[in-house]
């Protein structure tokens, strides 16, 4: 092989490599342009590029320009390189001297005979830029070789640039999507969307205030579905730390070996299956909150471990040595009786005393009947947009059953009736055959205890088999087989309690 060629290969295998760094791209342009000083004598050397904004050229990275030279913007077209630009075609200017049209922009010194070539940079079959370099002028330079060879370096180039915009595109959809995901979030805990004016909710509106702003500890408290997580999210929102993260960890979801790594994070190796390093919700959650939800369910080993970074505000990950300082703003939630939790041993107290720095208690949706209506108009409208219906209004009826019903599941079960309510109703207003069959025999079910047993049995039984008659749209045969049930006796029953068939059939 020849002096040249393993040259031209070192060349190459410096600039796959200078350019293998997708994320910043210049100084990768820089090593380029320098491996080509090193080993070909290139005295002056420039990338330019078409600029994404508009079509101008400007220097991407130049070697052996000054400054003002770096900083010129040209026009395609516009010079030798702006022709390379606009044509997609090498140039060579042999002997720059001989050349009296030739707009140089990039030579400050003219002390030396000096050859030019500039090649096109290509990329998706497009031209977006050139690769130009000065050579001292030799009588017998082979310029085709050259050209042949700065094109390969070219269209390296070209790869290089194709991966970066790739990656800037990717980058910038993330900050953009993440951006969209914020504002989303926030809208959505904004107060006004935590519906309620009864007494009780105002009282929690309050604490909400109180507390927010200060980085006190919070443990919100209620029944299933009453809107802890959402008065969570409400603290976030509106505390300093709003533009930093809140995680959620539901303590009941994970065995509590998992429940460990998944707080606290692991080494590689920390146990079976642990095969990377892996960051726990306490990093997750760095300079912003943590949730942890239904903390009531953590096993006392956990807690211990719990108690340790509320007090020392350090921890470890799991198999590490490395002691990590932490600071997060803790928010916790539980529907557990804590207290009795207490007496039983299974909550140390010690720990609650650290989450009970500061108390909300959201009351049940039972003890806050003026909520209900404004929430099931609330959530008319959310899901009536969101799946594309024109109901206006609740019927009084429907009204009635709603205030009327006891909501074991509170807001949560508000929520998934009115919801499916929606998906079910066809005209501009919700009528009571629209709420689930819970709500139809909410009479029978508790929520009135006056009658005696036979009365309730009666109009329990009665309910079911509306319900059954509504799910099988008033098919009788159906309907028995639902209530396991013959259909003889189901007939019975149907005429027993004058319940009309055909009333279903719709
Ligand atoms: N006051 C409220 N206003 C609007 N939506 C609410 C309210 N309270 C609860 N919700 C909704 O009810 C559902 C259950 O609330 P969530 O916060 O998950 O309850 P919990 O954590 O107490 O089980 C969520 O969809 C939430 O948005
Ligand atoms: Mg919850």
């Amino acid at each position: 092989m020849q002096v040249g060629e393993v040259r031209k290969l070192t060349t190459l295998l410096e600039v796959s490599q200078a350019l293998s760094n997708a994320i910043d791209l210049k100084p990768g342009l820089h090593r380029v342009l320098e491996s080509l000083e090193r080993h070909h004598g290139v005295l002056r050397s420039a990338v330019t590029l078409l600029q994404e904004d508009g079509g101008d050229i400007a220097i991407e990275a130049a070697l052996g320009v000054d400054a003002a030279g770096a900083r010129a913007r040209f026009r395609v077209g516009e010079g030798i390189t702006g022709k390379v630009v606009a044509t997609g075609k090498s140039i060579v200017v042999p002997q720059v001297s001989k050349e009296p049209a030739f707009l140089h922009r990039l030579a400050s010194r003219r002390d030396r005979e000096i050859s030019f070539v500039s090649v096109p940079i290509i990329l998706d079959r497009r031209t977006v830029g050139a690769l130009s370099v000065d050579l001292p002028w030799k009588r017998d330079l082979d310029f085709e070789r050259t050209v042949k060879f700065l094109r390969v370096v070219a269209s390296m180039i070209g790869q290089a640039l194709k991966v970066h915009r790739l990656v800037a595109a990717e980058r910038q959809r993330l900050v953009d999507e993440n951006q969209s995901l914020r504002r989303e979030l926030k809208e959505r805990y904004e107060y006004a969307n935590i519906v309620g004016g009864s007494g009780p909710m105002r009282q929690v509106f309050e604490q909400i205030a109180q507390v927010a702003q200060g980085g006190t500890t919070v443990l919100v408290r209620g029944e299933s579905g009453t809107g802890k997580e959402l008065i969570a999210h409400a603290i976030h929102y509106n505390s300093p730390r709003a533009q930093r993260p809140f995680v959620r960890v539901s303590c009941a979801a994970l065995p509590e070996t998992l429940i460990e790594s998944e707080l606290f994070g692991h080494e590689k190796g920390a146990f079976t299956g642990a095969h990377a390093r892996k960051k726990g919700r306490f990093e997750l959650a760095e300079g912003g909150t943590l949730f942890l939800d239904e903390i009531g369910e953590l096993t006392l080993s956990t807690q211990v471990k719990l108690l340790r970074v509320l007090q020392e505000r350090e921890f470890e990950r799991l198999g590490g040595t490395e002691t990590l300082k932490t600071n997060v703003r803790l928010l916790a939630a539980t529907n557990r009786d804590v207290e009795k939790a207490i007496a039983a041993a299974s909550f140390r107290e010690d720990l609650y005393y650290r989450l009970n720095v500061f108390t909300i208690f959201v009351p049940p949706l039972r003890d806050r009947k003026p909520d209900v209506m404004q929430l099931a108009d609330h959530f008319l409208a959310r899901y009536a947009r969101e799946h594309g219906k024109r109901i206006k209004r609740i019927s009084t009826p429907a009204i009635d059953m709603l205030v009327s019903y006891h909501w074991p599941g509170n807001v949560r079960e508000l929520e998934n009736a009115i919801e499916r309510a929606v998906v079910v109703c066809d005209g501009t207003v919700l009528h009571a055959h629209h709420l689930p069959p819970a709500l139809q025999t909410a009479e029978a079910s508790g929520t009135n205890p006056n009658g005696s047993l036979e009365e309730s049995i009666t109009a329990y039984e009665k309910s079911l088999i509306q319900d059954a008659l509504k799910t099988t749209r008033g098919n009788r045969a159906k309907a028995a087989r639902l209530l396991q049930t013959t259909e003889r006796i189901l007939g019975y029953k149907v005429q027993k309690y004058g319940i009309d068939c055909g009333r279903f059939r719709a």
